[in-house]
Parts: structure tokens; sequence; C-alpha cells
């Protein structure tokens, strides 16, 4: 098995959607700007949401323009809708993430669907998306639990990655939206979806709110998943999920995975000074406790 793990950074999307505090569209082409000199593979960049549901990302079309693309990286962006795919493309978007959950509740809140409807309202998205050669990504989340519904059928998680994977994603993200999950539930979740959509087209994508992140990660790269979302400095968190802390902080895993012998392909150095700079910005310290203890040193 591959000892290769592609880290897709989700910082300037999961991670800035939930600040209090609205940073400068400047510092954020900043901030994807020195993501993607880490050797970092998968920079999401924004969302093409309603500005009204989401107001820290109503810049998605600035920020786009204003980044250096960077041959060798990925600049995904979200989209919940055609008219958020129509924006994307206008700016040059190659590559876009669709996004429903597991639960009808979360639906419900953070899309104003369920989880019929999101997918019908995908279908036209993957159409263009094929014809125009855009790559789409697929999210789900609340996999293995929702602030509003409470516990989360595997059965559900695995329906709706099916379905994610048969409109044509590539990659279907799995996230633990509110971060309740532990490693084995984790491990035995992405077992189920495997045994329907193939591992190499999988990913994980874990919040820290409890402190299980690492331990979740480390469970299903055992499992055998190779593709892990994670955020500079574990900013982060859904502003229809409360609770939902941080994002793993991409520096903790990335330490974690050099660890195990695994490679990155990621200058670890460089996303610390990145996070740094970024909790700077933010005027809070880090959530990493890599760059912490290297703080401290
Ligand atoms: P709605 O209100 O049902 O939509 O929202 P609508 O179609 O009725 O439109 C209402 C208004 O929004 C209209 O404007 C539209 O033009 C506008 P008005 O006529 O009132 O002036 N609108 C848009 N404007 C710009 N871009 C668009 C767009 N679409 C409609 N794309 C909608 C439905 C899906 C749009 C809304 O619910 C929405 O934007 N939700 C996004 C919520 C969000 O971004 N959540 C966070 C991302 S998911 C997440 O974080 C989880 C993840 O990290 C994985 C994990 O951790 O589990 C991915
Ligand atoms: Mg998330």
């Amino acid at each position: 098995m591959s000892d290769f793990v592609r880290i897709v950074e989700v910082g300037p999307r999961d991670g800035l959607q939930n600040e209090k505090a609205i940073i400068s569209t400047a510092d954020k082409i900043a901030l994807i700007d020195r993501l993607s000199m880490t050797g970092l593979p998968v920079v999401e960049a924004t969302s093409f949401v309603s500005p009204k549901w989401v107001p820290q990302l109503a810049d998605a079309a600035d920020v786009y323009r204003g980044i250096s693309r960077r041959k060798g990286v990925d600049y995904p962006v979200l989209v919940p809708n055609l008219q958020g795919y129509g924006r994307a493309r206008e700016v040059g978007v190659t590559h876009i993430a669709v996004f429903t959950a597991a639960s009808e509740a979360f639906n419900r809140k953070n899309i104003n669907a369920s989880i019929e409807e999101s997918l019908e309202r995908f279908a036209p998205v993957m159409e263009r998306s094929q014809a125009d050669g855009v790559r789409v990504r697929g999210y789900v989340s609340t996999v293995l639990g929702c602030p509003y519904q409470g516990e989360v059928d595997v059965a559900d998680v695995v329906r709706v990655a099916k379905a994610l994977h048969a409109m044509g994603c590539e990659e279907v993200s799995l996230g633990d939206t509110i971060g309740v999950g532990t490693p084995v539930k984790a491990r035995q979740m992405l077992r189920a979806v495997a045994n329907e959509v193939p591992m190499q087209a999988l990913a994980v994508h874990f919040h820290d709110t409890y402190g299980q992140g690492l331990a979740n990660i480390l469970a299903c790269i055992e499992e055998g998943v190779r593709v892990v979302d994670s955020a500079v400095s574990g900013t982060g968190g859904c502003p229809y999920a409360k609770g939902a802390s941080g994002n793993v902080a991409s520096e903790d895993v990335v330490y974690m995975l050099h660890g195990m012998g695994m490679t990155t392909g990621v200058d670890l150095d460089a996303l610390v000074d990145t996070g740094r700079w970024l909790a700077g910005l933010l005027g809070r310290e880090t959530s990493s406790k890599v760059t912490r203890a290297r703080s401290a040193a």
C-alpha cells in the first residue's frame, strides 16, 4: 500500500467560514499563496455559497481571482448549486466540491434542503461540470453524529457516499462535522463505505472538537485511506453545526504521518510558519500542538 498521503488543506474555506472576524481579501489570498508554497497538493480556496448564509466568504470571486495558481496544486471551491457553479466558472474555477450530509436535520439547517433534494440540485451541476471538464469532489457531513439528530446510521452514510460517487464525484470526503467520532467507530464507518465506494476515491475529514482527530485519522490510515482533510492552525468549523470547533490541524497531521514514515510532500517548517502567521492575523493562539511545542522550544 502506498505510503503517500494526500493532504487536502481546507483552512481557507472550512477554517475561515466559521471565523467571527472577517479577514481581508488580501489576507485570504496571502494565506492561500503561502499554503501552496509549502508543498501541499490541494488547497481548498473558498466557497461560492450564498453570502447571506456565509458572509465570511462573500469575496470568493475576488479571492479566487487574486491567488497565484501554482503548477501542480489544486484549488477546489465549494459550490452548492448552479448559481454557485456559474459564479465559480466566471473566475476560471476548474475543480469544485459539492456538499450534502448523512443527516436530514443537518442538511435542512446547512443547505435548506433534504438529502434527496440536495442530490437533485447537484445533478445539473454535475452535468455542466462534465461538459466543461471540471473536476468534482463530494462531501458527506455528519458521518459520525449530528448536532440536531444525534446518532447517524452508517447505512445513511454509505447510501449518500455511494450516490455522490455514482453521480461522478471523483472523490468523496467523509466529514465528522462536529468531531464526536472515536477511532473504532471511524474505522467501522470507513470500512462500510469502502465496501461500496473504492477506497482510492475516499477521503476523511475530522474536526477535533473532542480531541479525537489524530486518533481517528490513524485508524482510517490503517484501514487504507490515503487522502486526509485538515486545516492549518486547526481553524474551522461549520456555522450550521453548533459546537463544531476546529478542523484537525494540518501541522499535527503532517507531523504524525512523517513520524510514521509516510510521505506528504509538505514542508512542515513552512506549514508551521504559515500557521503561526494565520494565528497572529486572527489574534489568537494556534490550535496546532506542533506549532505550540515549537514556539515553546
Ligand atoms: P436558499 O435560501 O434555500 O436558496 O439557500 P435560494 O435558492 O432560495 O436563494 C436564496 C437567495 O440566495 C437568493 O437571493 C439567491 O440568489 C441567493 P435573493 O433573491 O434572496 O437576493 N443564492 C446565492 N447567492 C450566491 N451564490 C449562490 C447562491 N445560491 C442562492 N451559490 C443555499 C440555499 C444552498 C444557497 C444556502 O443554504 C447556502 O448557501 N448554504 C451554504 C451553507 C454553507 O456554506 N455551509 C458550510 C459548508 S458545509 C461544511 O462546512 C461541511 C464540510 O466542511 C464537511 C464537514 O465538516 O462535514 C464540507
Ligand atoms: Mg468541515
